[in-house]
């Protein structure tokens, strides 16, 4: 072989390498485009493409991608704006009895001013406030504070947003032959307006009212567990509340009260005149343990009000839009279960079960003490 025909032949074969690469790389790539199983995405077969949700949740497990961050329920509720160690300091405004001549010991009706705070003391109805009385407690040291429920709405009673009113029994019972006086309840049923009052708070979620102009409130309360119902019988019925919020409740609400004598009901003359207002929209029923007899021919107690309605109560309650609000003794408690513990079973209905479910799906709402 000539010199010049070995080097044609030798720079032929060096370059099989090279073609062999060239083929292959053609060949990947074609099948590639052919069989979306091996392109790496699936982005051109729609039955392998992920939902939005799917790719978001793709997204999300990104390290970049922000947590999905859901804003929880009545998170724009003020709470614990004024904490025991710094109260704020307010003032009293006015401090009556809700009690009729002949009445069943002392309770009142207190409003105190909140205009000087910095930070303002802003309420919500169904929350409460904390009291620390002035004074000092058996081992020297400052009174811790109790909790009332507000009886006002977040507007105040002169609908100015600068004040918040209570209703307080003076805790009194006998012990070794002799009259004990609650500190706090006490110190609150004595205080003169223009006095000087330690606040904390506002607390509480359990007890707020449904955003729903449509939905429907029981009521059950004893004494003042009567006092956030206070607010929100305001809020649903009172013309200037109603104008104030553009919030014009067209529900079903329903107020059960009970009360040992007729001196002794609460806030009694508004509640009518809402009733004689709103007649479609409010049902006020009272039970006056010394003065009315039950089925059994013993004391009247809100329970056996509840077991008298209990149908048109049950309808009410298998309603979505239902909420059921429980307030004061909490000795009631257990009679109001037990008369709706009876009012479903007559219905097939276990009242526990439905109870939890009432709960979880916040509609069952109690504060009790
Ligand atoms: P204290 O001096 O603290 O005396 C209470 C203590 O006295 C009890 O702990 C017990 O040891 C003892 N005692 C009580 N009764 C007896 C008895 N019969 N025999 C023997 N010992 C007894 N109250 C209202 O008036 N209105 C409200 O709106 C209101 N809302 C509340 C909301 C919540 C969420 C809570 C938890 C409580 C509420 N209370 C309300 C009750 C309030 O907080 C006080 O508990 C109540 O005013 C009594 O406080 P006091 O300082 O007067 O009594
Ligand atoms: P009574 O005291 O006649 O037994 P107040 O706080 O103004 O005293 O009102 C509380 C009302 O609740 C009273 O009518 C009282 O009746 C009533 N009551 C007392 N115990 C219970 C109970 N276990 N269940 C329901 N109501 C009760």
């Amino acid at each position: 072989m000539a010199y010049s025909e070995a080097r044609v032949l030798a720079g032929g074969l060096a370059h099989i390498p090279i073609l062999v690469g060239v083929f292959w790389f053609i060949q990947s790539v074609l099948l590639r485009r052919l069989d979306p199983k091996k392109q790496g995405n699936t982005a051109s077969d729609p039955t392998q493409r992920k939902t939005p949700a799917a790719e978001k949740t793709a997204d999300s497990s990104s390290p970049k991608a922000k947590p999905k961050t859901k804003k929880p329920a009545h998170a724009d509720v003020p709470v614990n704006t004024y904490k025991p160690k710094q109260p704020f300091v307010g003032s009293v405004i006015e401090n009556y009895s809700l009690l009729k001549e002949g009445g069943i010991g002392r309770v009142n009706h207190i409003t105190f001013d909140l205009s000087k705070g910095n930070p303002q003391l802003k309420y919500v109805e169904g929350q409460s406030i904390g009291i620390i009385p002035d004074g000092l407690d058996a081992k020297g040291k400052p009174h811790k504070i109790r909790l009332y429920s507000i009886a006002s709405t977040r507007h105040g009673d002169n609908f100015a947003g600068n004040t918040v009113s209570l209703c307080v029994r003076q805790l009194q019972y006998e012990q070794d032959g002799e009259t004990v006086n609650g500190v706090c309840s006490t110190f609150l049923c004595d205080i003169k307006p223009g006095e000087k009052i330690k606040i904390t708070g506002p607390v509480g979620k359990e007890m707020l009212l449904p955003e729903d102009e449509e939905s429907n409130v029981v009521m059950l309360a004893t004494g003042t567990g009567i006092a956030p119902m206070r607010a929100y019988m305001r809020k649903m019925f009172e013309p200037k509340e109603r104008e104030k919020n553009g919030w014009n409740y067209r529900g079903k609400a329903w107020l059960f009260m009970g009360a040992p004598k007729t001196e002794n009901l609460l806030y009694d003359s508004d509640f009518e005149h809402y009733q004689k207002e709103f007649p479609d929209n409010l049902r006020y029923t009272k039970a006056i343990s010394r003065e009315q007899k039950n089925a059994k021919g013993g004391r009247m107690y809100i329970q056996d009000r509840v077991l008298e309605h209990a149908k048109e109560l049950f309808e009410l309650i298998e309603n979505p839009k239902t909420h059921i609000y429980l307030c004061g003794l909490k000795g009631m408690e257990p009679g109001i279960d037990e008369a709706l513990t009876s009012a479903a079973s007559s219905k097939g209905l276990n009242w526990s079960e439905l109870r939890s479910q009432l709960r979880k799906a916040g509609r069952w709402h109690v504060e009790t003490y």
